[in-house]
Order: C-alpha cells, then structure tokens, then sequence
C-alpha cells in the first residue's frame, strides 16, 4: 500500500472489511459449537416518536453524516452546524437538513433540538458534550471522551450524573462483529475468566492526516486508545487497574523535537494493564509499524478463546447467537466494520427505552482514561502507575 492509499478512505472504509464479511456469513465455528447462529432477527419498531437532533461536524473524516441519524425512522435531523461555512454547508446536504447553525455552541440553544450528535475535533469533545448536557440535551460523541486530561474526564463524568441525560461514545469497536461475539460470549460464560486480551490500533502515516487546527500531528498515540481498550473493557464490562507502558520514538518529522504541540516524541505506545480479573491486557496503538492499518483484538479465558477469524476454541456448549441486531430499514450499517449504523441505532434505542447506552460514560471512561495514564507510564520509561476507577452506582 502507497503512502497515498493511508487517507479518508482508511478512516471509513477499509478498516475490518473482512471481519464484517465474516459475520455476514454467520461465520462461527469451532470444535464445542453444536448449533450454527440463528438467523439475524427482524427489526421491531418500539415506538413511532421522532427524535430531535443537531449533529456538528463535518471535517476530515465528514463524520456528522456517516452514522446515519438522517435515515433512522426514530429521528429528525432538526439542524446541523460546523464552524467552516463549506462544511456546514455539505453536512446539510448529506442529512437532507435545511437549517444550520454556526457553531455548537448557536445550535444547542434551539429549543427544538433534544439530543446532538458530537462529531467535532478530539481536543474539543469533552468540553463539547458538557455545553450540550448543561444545555438539557441528550449527546453521543465520537471518541475518545476525554483528550489527554483526566481532568476534562472526570468533570464530564460529574455533568452526566448531575443532568441524568443520555451519554454515549460511539467507540466503533464495540459494534465489530468480532467485538460483538467476544462480548455476546463472556457475557455467557464462554469464555469464562479473562487470563489475557490484546488490543490494537495501527494506523500508519508518514505525514499527519488533517485536522482542525493541526490536533493530529504529533499525537500521543494512547491519547486514542479505545479502538484497542474496546477489546477488553468492551468485551467485559471489566477495568484496567494499573499500567505500564512503552513508547517507541517515531522517526517521522511530526515527532522530533519541538514539532507537536504536545511535546510528544512516541509515535507507537504498547501498554501492559493489570485487570480486575485478576489477567493481564495489551493494547497498542501505532501510527509507524509500515504499513499496516487495522483495528482488531483477541481474548483468552479460563474457558475459551477468539480472535478476529471469530473461530471460538473452547469448552462452552449451546452458544448463543452472535449476530449483529437487525437495523432499521434505511439505517446504513456504514463504516468501521458496520459498526456506525449500530451505534446511532443503540443510542436512539436508549433514549427511546429511557436505559443506559452501551458505551456509557462509565464504559467510556473505562476505555479513554487508562491511555492517559499509560502514555504517563510511558514517559516515566515504564514505571508502573495506578489507573483511577469509575464505576457506575451499584
Ligand atoms: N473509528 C472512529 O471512531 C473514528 C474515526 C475517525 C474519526 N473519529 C473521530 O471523529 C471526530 C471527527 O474527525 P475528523 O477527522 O472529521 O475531525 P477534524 O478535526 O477534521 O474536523 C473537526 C470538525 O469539527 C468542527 N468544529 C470544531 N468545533 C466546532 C464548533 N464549536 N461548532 C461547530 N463545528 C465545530 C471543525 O470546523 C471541523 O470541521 C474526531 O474526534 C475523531 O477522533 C473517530
């Protein structure tokens, strides 16, 4: 793959092609299997209520549209906005929207809007999702939830308890059909403890990929760590409590010194976390291993174990059915593996159903704060660090 082919395209539609095609197919097999999946279930309507939303930003990766909030018969796109008039422009066009705000900031204060898709640069989504909570609406965001502070982290976690609104982080892993098994699969036991896990994000790129104001170059890598933490925090519902981590310094120019505004020479990050089960976890995410461009994870338990081929090895019987849930008609599974239609389809289905998301604040935490912490491992030459805990009330 040239340099060239490392653009837009990667972010939407090559990732996890493959494994998507797997699941497809109903692809499960493996020695203990003694039933083949049941055939996807037929989506069910549970109410005819539209809701109301503002979706914001349209940059880079033109995320505002790619979830498909414009084709789900549960919603309305009421208004949508990005501060560059051009994009704002395109953002409408692509959710079929005649109305547009300049900012955020103008759009969350219409009355009519109850929930808004975040889909504005990294650096600004914690503060993003706060305005739209203490504005009484409703938010999901695109990852991570929190950038480089846990700070930021911490006081988002105390607007979404305060408000009691609906909070989710559209972290695509989640919805991979791998992902998706492996989580459909410890939740039945089949895999029993977790002994070990692996995540993993590369995303190779000789020179930064564009962002509003530059938030890309020279990025510490597990500053963006929940495409990898999806494939244990994800999978489990269980936490990361202590890391050490090792940075390798990329010899790109984004890297050297003086070139990012983070003063971040680590252009890869591989963290060891200790988890609450009592295993152990690794989670990379790397931007110069040539060539390479893949999300993906891999678990290993006291019962059984699967990878991205979704081949379960392991003692458990009568499996359930590992299917995706059936989408509305219209509703795009999308990219990152179909994981974006499944996303703006849990979010809608939570506010409809007045229940917590999947990749609740809690989760979402649980999967952006241990890569803070760990890229701090990592500057301390590995020294191990405490990973702080936020665990939902019992
Ligand atoms: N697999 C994934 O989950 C995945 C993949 C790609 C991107 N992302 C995330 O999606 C987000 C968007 O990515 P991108 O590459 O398009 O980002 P980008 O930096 O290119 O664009 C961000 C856009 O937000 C707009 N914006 C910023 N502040 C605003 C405000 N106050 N009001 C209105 N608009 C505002 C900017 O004008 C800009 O167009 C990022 O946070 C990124 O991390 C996630």
């Amino acid at each position: 793959m040239s340099d060239a082919a490392v653009d837009r395209r990667s972010f939407l539609g090559s990732l996890g092609a493959g494994s998507l095609g797997a699941a497809m197919a109903g692809h499960l097999a493996g020695q203990a299997l003694s039933a083949g999946p049941k055939p996807a279930r037929k989506w069910e309507p549970v109410s005819d209520r539209k809701i109301r939303f503002g979706i914001v930003g349209f940059g880079h990766c033109q995320f505002g549209a790619a979830f498909s909030f414009q084709n789900h018969p549960n919603v309305e796109v009421v208004a949508v906005s990005d501060l560059i008039p051009e994009r704002c422009k395109g953002l409408m066009q692509a959710c079929r929207c005649s109305k547009s705000y300049p900012s955020l900031e103008e759009l969350i204060k219409d009355p009519k809007i109850e929930a808004v898709f975040v889909a504005t640069d990294a650096p600004s989504h914690a503060r993003h999702c706060m305005e739209v909570l203490k504005s009484g609406q409703h938010v999901m965001t695109a990852v991570p939830a929190a950038f480089g502070s846990i700070e930021d982290a911490e006081q988002l976690l105390e607007v979404v308890k305060k408000t009691g609104l609906k909070y989710q982080m559209a972290e695509t892993s989640c919805f991979r059909p791998d992902n998706y098994a492996m989580r459909t699969l410890y939740r039945a036991g089949a895999f029993g403890t977790l002994v070990y896990s692996e995540g993993e994000y590369y995303h190779y790129h000789t020179t930064p990929i564009p962002s509003y104001k530059g938030w890309r170059v020279g990025l510490p890598p597990l500053w963006y760590p929940t495409h990898s933490t999806a494939y244990y925090v994800g999978v489990t519902g269980k936490r990361f409590t202590s890391v050490s981590c090792r940075g390798f310094k990329g010899a790109f120019d984004a890297f050297k010194p003086g070139a990012n505004r983070y003063n971040n020479s680590f252009a890869d990050e591989i963290a060891l976390f200790a988890t609450s089960e009592g295993g152990a976890s690794r989670m990379l995410v790397s931007w110069t291993v040539f060539n390479r461009i893949e999300e993906t994870g891999r678990v290993f338990g006291s019962k059984g174990s699967m990878d991205a081929t979704m081949k379960y090895r392991g003692g458990g019987h009568n499996l359930p059915d590992v299917s995706l849930p059936p989408l509305p008609p219209g509703v795009n599974p999308g990219g990152h593996g179909g994981s974006h239609g499944q996303l703006c389809h849990e979010f809608v289905s939570a506010i409809l159903e007045n229940r917590q998301p999947l990749v609740n604040v809690y989760e979402a935490l649980a999967m952006t704060v241990p890569g803070i912490v760990a890229h701090q491992s990592a500057l301390k030459d590995g020294e191990t660090l405490k990973v702080p805990q936020y665990d939902p009330p019992t």
